[in-house]
């Protein structure tokens, strides 16, 4: 089966051209002006950018978490993902102490299965470091393709894992070429921080962002930093939202330590303000770490225009205001952290990225495909435009203005952290392996269709030179 999409832009994190694009089973088979190669369908995309499809590196689908489980699972989740522009999405997979690795991968695996629209792949959580953890961890990564591993800083007696842990983990990834990733927050700070607020009567939901200061976070991320020059190995810090993590990710790269950082939507658009909403509605903002204020978010887009962080994840977690979210009503340590914005990340930063002028076209494509593709062993199956790569494609229409709201978007949610905000361009069509998963707005994929992806490892690249300013 032979798609011909002709007319459009082509857009690359490093190129922009006018050129058609034959798609062959699956994959791009020729780009060249003018083709006119047999197809069973041509597609016009004039007027149109074509950009390789998002690639999301941070979602929680179908996750157990906070008393509850996220609202949107492998199938909802990944057609809200499509909807926006993403095709293909690295979830991650709890452990529990105590229990086989391949345990946990096959809880994940039952979870996507039959569901998925669009690709995906799995991080996976180490919560303790043994030797029985360590003679798994081989497998995972040769058999499952598995190659990124997320310690928690945070959420002590929950997921918390200690510095031994990182720094063993730092070690084993070192070893064998795969990533480590840290959620780096001072746990046992904010423990203390949370504990002595509730007892001071403080339990509205603004007491989650002051009682997770700016400091905690970036202590740990340098703390994280540190011991991974120490390992000489390699780190990817997720969800940066401040200053003082950034700073530490710049500082540690400025020594040439392999640190990469990832911010969110929610950082770069949404501040703390949001959490002291009345009636309760303060809830729908509580993400870890907190949102900060105002003033980070200027630091946080230097820092994707300047090269120091380098993806843009969604950290999609999503839990309703009804239901799930007011669990906390009476304390704020109990409101399930996260929000939906897996349909949004896309959007929002080629609005406010591209459109207002803080980020270049290719960097967006950099930030939302690309670089995650070449940290997380994708490229270049994913996360480009090249002859021989997965024909996952987005044609976007750049000028069409539309409104986020909870009322038209496909996340199984019921409200929209970013509602009533405006933004320029839209994905119109989205191909997964040459098949339509939407086509002029309309969903046209199937659950299943998308497929577990066996990563490469992190070293599998050769150039390891791109630390500084592209
Ligand atoms: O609040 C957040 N970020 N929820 C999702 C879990 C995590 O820490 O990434
Ligand atoms: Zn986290
Ligand atoms: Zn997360």
């Amino acid at each position: 089966m032979k798609k011909l999409i002709k007319n459009g832009v082509i857009v690359t994190a490093a190129d922009q051209y006018e050129a058609d694009l034959l798609i062959k089973d699956g994959k791009i088979a020729k780009i060249g002006v003018k083709l006119d190669d047999d197809a069973e369908e041509i597609i016009d995309a004039k007027g149109a950018f074509i950009f390789p499809g998002g690639i999301d590196p941070h979602t929680h689908l179908d996750m157990p978490f906070g008393g509850t489980v996220t609202a949107d699972d492998f199938e909802t989740g990944t057609m809200a993902a499509a909807f926006g522009g993403t095709t293909t999405i690295i979830d991650f997979c709890l452990t529990n102490k105590g229990e086989p690795l391949q345990d946990a991968i096959k809880i994940w695996h039952e979870k996507s299965k039959n569901k998925a629209v669009i690709d995906y792949g799995f991080h996976l959580m180490i919560g303790e470091v043994n030797d029985k953890v360590l003679n798994e961890i081989p497998e995972v990564i040769e058999k499952e393709g598995i190659t990124s591993f997320k310690v928690f800083m945070a959420y002590k007696n929950v997921f918390q894992a200690d510095d031994a842990t990182l720094f063993r983990m730092l070690l084993t990834a070192k070893e064998h070429g795969a990533l480590v990733m840290v959620h780096a927050e001072n746990g046992d700070v904010i423990d203390y921080l949370v504990s002595d607020a509730l007892k001071n009567g403080k339990t509205k939901p603004i007491y989650h962002a002051l009682t997770r200061p700016p400091e905690t976070e970036g202590e740990a991320t340098g703390r994280a930093a540190a011991l991974t020059g120490l390992a000489g190995s390699q780190l990817y810090v997720v969800h940066v939202s401040c200053a003082e993590a950034a700073n530490k990710i710049a500082e540690a790269r400025q020594k040439g330590y392999q640190v990469w950082g990832e911010t969110c939507p929610q950082y770069l658009v949404l501040d703390q303000a949001e959490l002291g909403k009345p009636n309760f509605e303060g809830a729908k903002y509580v993400w870890s770490p907190p949102l900060r204020e105002k003033w980070n978010q200027d630091i946080l887009w230097d820092a994707l225009k300047n090269g120091q962080l380098q993806t843009v994840g969604s950290d999609q977690c999503s839990f309703n205001f009804k239901g799930q979210k007011d669990l906390g009503k009476d304390d704020f340590s109990k409101i399930p952290n996260g929000g939906p914005i897996i349909e949004d990340r896309f959007s929002i930063l080629f609005s406010e990225g591209v459109k207002k002028g803080r980020i270049s076209i290719h960097q967006f494509v950099d930030l939302v495909s690309t670089r995650a593709a070449k940290l997380f062993g994708l490229f270049p199956q994913k996360g480009t435009i090249a002859v021989g790569s997965d024909a996952d494609l987005v044609i976007f229409d750049p000028s069409k203005e539309r409104v986020i709201s909870a009322r038209t978007h496909h996340m199984n949610v019921d409200y929209s952290a970013f509602e009533g905000m405006k933004v320029t361009g839209e994905p119109v069509s989205v191909l997964s392996r040459g098949e339509f998963v939407i086509r002029n707005k309309q969903f046209t994929g199937k659950p299943g269709a998308g497929r577990y992806i066996k990563r490469k490892c992190y070293n599998s690249l050769t150039d390891r030179t791109a630390l500084t300013v592209q």
